[in-house]
């Protein structure tokens, strides 16, 4: 999950991260009490900024300094409803304005291919970061850190001397690169970047801009993170799936998919994509849901609630292979869904089981008979006879 800037700036203050005054507003009424409440800690400037989940604003328009309360206000109603890269401007941060004497860049990352964390550090940070990075990639520090020593002193020692640092400046960042670390490791991140860590007229090491990164999976260490979350953002259905706890991610297009076993939905996804292309408007896939071992009717049911309610889907594939979960319980599963579901299922369900116990399975299935439901033995199969109806319920544009 990505933070905002705003909360990345929360985040660094409580770490003991050197930043400067910020709060958010969405008027910009409330951006102008903003930078009056704010504006006097640097002779009332401030710079309002927006509060998109990408890189680019301040070259897109979306940050600007502000000379007066005025000032600020005019500036966030422009930039407030803006669009950054696809991104609609919601919320804008009034931060005290900074002297700035020079522009850093720091982060700490995971470094997945050589399975360790990575800090990066350049001496000459700012908006043309990626560019330095392209083009002379000798300017931008790139030093290992071992998660189990992390950026100790002696480390954090060592990135301002790949920098390029000179002594006196070095001696200042090495603290700050040390609480940074500590927010990477202490709030699970697998990125910390601050982009332009600042040198002030006054000498002060300040985190001007940051972009963090949470890892979801370390969720359950971090109540406080769910907060953070922004929910108005989430697609309707992936929150919903993310309340039943289930791996349900959204996709394009009109074949809803249920399998047991990611790697077993993974390749239900293609299969079905390469079956669509035999037919009419070549259905795809709608979803990834994996509603993992034991798919008791509820599961079974939560999972079909949230793929009938996609409007974009016509069929429903259902694949499982039974394993530790046999065959029986799983067609128990299905039938028990669609009974839970009543007149709210109404679309065709396309079901192929297979392994332990799979003959009960399909009796049970076939003993129900209900008119939704086609059975077929093979993958492959199951997966053209879905795509078809996907294909047959979309109505194409010639005829
Ligand atoms: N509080 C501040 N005071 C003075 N100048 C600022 C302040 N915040 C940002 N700036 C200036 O504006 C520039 C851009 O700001 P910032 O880094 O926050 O946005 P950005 O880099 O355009 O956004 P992104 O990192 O998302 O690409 C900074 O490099 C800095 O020169
Ligand atoms: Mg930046």
């Amino acid at each position: 999950m990505d933070l905002f800037e705003y909360q990345a700036r929360d985040m660094f203050e409580a770490h003991g991260v050197p930043v400067l005054a910020g709060a958010t507003a969405t008027t910009p009424e409330a951006a102008r009490a903003a930078a009056e409440e704010i504006g006097p800690k640097s002779g009332g400037v401030t710079v309002v900024k927006a509060q998109v989940k990408t890189g680019g604003r301040g070259k897109a328009g979306g940050v600007k300094v502000a000379r007066s309360a005025d000032e600020a206000q005019q500036h966030a109603e422009a930039i407030l409803g803006m669009d950054i890269k696809g991104h609609t401007v919601g919320t804008v941060m009034i931060a005290q304005g900074a002297q700035i004497a020079e522009e850093y860049y720091f982060s700490v990352l995971l470094d997945r291919a050589n399975r360790t964390y990575l800090a990066m550090c350049s001496k000459e940070g700012g908006m043309e970061i990626e560019q330095l990075a392209v083009e002379r990639p000798e300017a931008l520090a790139r030093i290992a850190v071992d998660p189990n020593t992390g950026i100790d002193e002696a480390k954090a020692q060592e990135i301002v001397s790949a920098a390029g640092f000179d002594d006196e400046t070095g001696a200042k960042i090495v603290p700050v690169l040390q609480k940074l670390w500590e927010v990477y490791r202490d709030e699970d991140a697998t990125l910390v970047e601050v982009n332009p860590l600042v040198k002030t007229e006054a000498g002060d090491i300040v985190a001007l801009d940051g972009k963090v990164t949470l890892d979801e999976n370390a969720g359950f260490r971090h109540p406080d993170h769910e907060a953070l979350e922004d929910k108005a953002a989430a697609d309707p259905l992936e929150a919903a799936a993310k309340e039943k706890d289930l791996n349900y991610v959204k996709l394009d297009g009109s074949v809803g998919i249920i399998g047991n076993g990611a790697g077993l939905v993974m390749s239900t996804l293609d299969v079905v994509a390469y079956a669509g292309e035999e037919f009419p408007g070549q259905p795809k896939p709608a979803n990834f849901l994996d509603i993992g071992g034991g798919a008791s009717a509820e599961v079974m049911s939560n999972g079909l609630h949230i793929i009938l309610g996609d409007e974009q889907v016509k069929s429903v594939f259902v694949n499982v292979f039974g394993g530790i979960t046999a065959c029986d319980a799983v067609a128990n599963g299905i039938v028990g869904a669609l009974n839970n579901l009543g007149d709210e299922a109404t679309k065709p369900l396309v079901v192929r089981l297979d392994g332990n116990n799979v003959e009960e399975g399909r009796r049970i299935l076939a003993e129900a008979n209900h008119p939704l439901v086609t059975i077929e033995e093979t993958m492959d199969g199951a997966a053209r006879r879905a795509a078809e109806l996907a294909s047959a319920a979309t109505p194409s544009p010639t005829n």
